[in-house]
């Protein structure tokens, strides 16, 4: 939907004219993957695919809500924020309003149209870009009042963090809120988990970054997160340091026999991927596409088969995109357990791996692909209409 439709869709819900459009990103994760609840490194881009909300601030404390995905509405007030058992969707917006509200700031009511093309349940991280599309406008219906919440963007995120796992319930890292709110066009952003000190990375030029969704649902996907997370903080625990960012690789191959099997093999992952990660922002910044790609497919192999949280839909359309002249790399992103894969592929090649997938994908696995080509975006921004 673009924006005059969503106008319209807000005047039929409404009645009047909205003030302002808020918007936010999806991303996909070049390389860096579960490493930001390790205190560690990550690159993800902001893609082309975003949440926007388009609304007008109230006179009383009252949010509602009209979502175009869901065609439902829903309506709360600041004053008495309840975590909702239908219209779960609105659920993201009332933890935002939560936790800005904990934060100290003072927030205006606003009615609004809520939509998005960052498909559902894909791991491109709807959810953080709906989060942040809210932190937008709350800061529009706000502006210029006191009640205006005047946040940078790394405040914005971790906020965002907090609502997800407080609010929402779900124990994510800072990573996918972090580059909804920070993103640039053209660039990847690397951050460090820990000190949330980032830098923008060019994407280079000539390549194009391909996303396919398995369209297989993440069933497992809460469940082992956690189980990962608590097996990565037993080897933190066990080597005496806060997090495995504390672990060099060196450190961990002569220690390594001190850790249970699985603990160790899980642990070897996230501290090898940290040192993918840096290896990976100094192959991009030297234009080294073809060792970035290498990078991806270590990661992915690491993710399959020490971190355990692949699919074997997520691995054939890995292998098949492998199987490609001109991709450099792919592999999963995001939590994993299905979800999106991404392959780096030269420009002039990108309608040939499309082909591949679409007629290898579905023989494979009985499943139909949606392959997006992506742009890496701008992060989270608001603006009067
Ligand atoms: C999900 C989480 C992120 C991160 C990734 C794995 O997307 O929301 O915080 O942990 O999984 O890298």
């Amino acid at each position: 939907m673009n924006v005059a439709e969503l106008i319209a869709r807000f005047e039929q819900a409404f009645g009047r004219r909205p003030a302002f459009i808020a918007r936010a990103p999806g991303r996909v994760n070049l390389i860096g993957e579960h490493t930001d609840y390790n205190d560690g490194f990550v690159l993800p881009m902001a893609i082309d695919r975003d949440v926007t909300i388009v609304g007008a601030p109230r006179d009383d404390r009252a949010v509602r809500l009209h979502s175009t995905n869901f065609g439902a509405e829903a309506l709360f007030s600041l004053d008495h924020i309840e975590k909702a058992s239908t219209n779960t969707w609105s659920n993201y917006v009332r933890g935002v309003a939560d936790v800005l509200q904990q934060a100290g700031l003072a927030l205006s009511g606003f009615d609004g149209v809520i939509h998005g093309e960052v498909p559902i349940g894909s791991g491109l991280s709807s959810s953080a870009a709906i989060e942040m599309a809210t932190v937008m406008a709350f800061a529009a219906a706000g502006a210029g009042g006191p009640s205006s919440p005047n946040l940078d963007g790394v405040q914005a995120a971790r906020l965002a963090q907090r609502a997800e796992n407080e609010f929402v319930g779900v124990n994510c890292g800072i990573m996918d809120q972090f580059i909804s709110s920070l993103g640039k066009a053209g660039h990847a952003l690397f951050i460090d988990c820990r000190s949330l000190d980032y830098a923008l990375v060019p994407v280079p030029r000539g390549v194009t970054v391909l996303v396919v969704d398995t369209d297989a649902p993440r069933s497992l996907a809460a469940s082992a997160y956690n189980e990962r997370r608590a097996q990565c903080e037993h080897a933190a625990h066990a080597f005496g340091v806060r997090a495995l960012r504390d672990v060099s690789v060196e450190t961990f191959e002569r220690r390594r026999s001190e850790l249970p099997n699985l603990i160790a093999q899980r642990a070897a992952h996230v501290i090898h991927e940290n040192q993918r990660v840096l290896d990976a922002v100094a192959a991009l910044r030297a234009g080294d596409v073809a060792t970035f790609g290498r990078l991806m497919n270590h990661s992915h192999d690491s993710l399959r088969d020490l971190y355990q949280v692949s699919s074997k839909e997520l691995d054939a359309v890995v292998d098949i995109a492998r199987s490609v002249p001109g991709v450099h790399g792919a592999r999963m992103t995001g939590a994993g357990f299905g979800g999106c894969a991404i392959a780096l592929v030269e420009d002039g090649r990108v309608g040939e791996l499309t082909q591949a997938i679409e007629r290898d994908y579905p023989q494979r696995t009985g499943r139909q692909p949606k392959v997006y080509p992506c742009v890496a975006s701008d992060g989270a921004s608001w603006r009067w209409l």
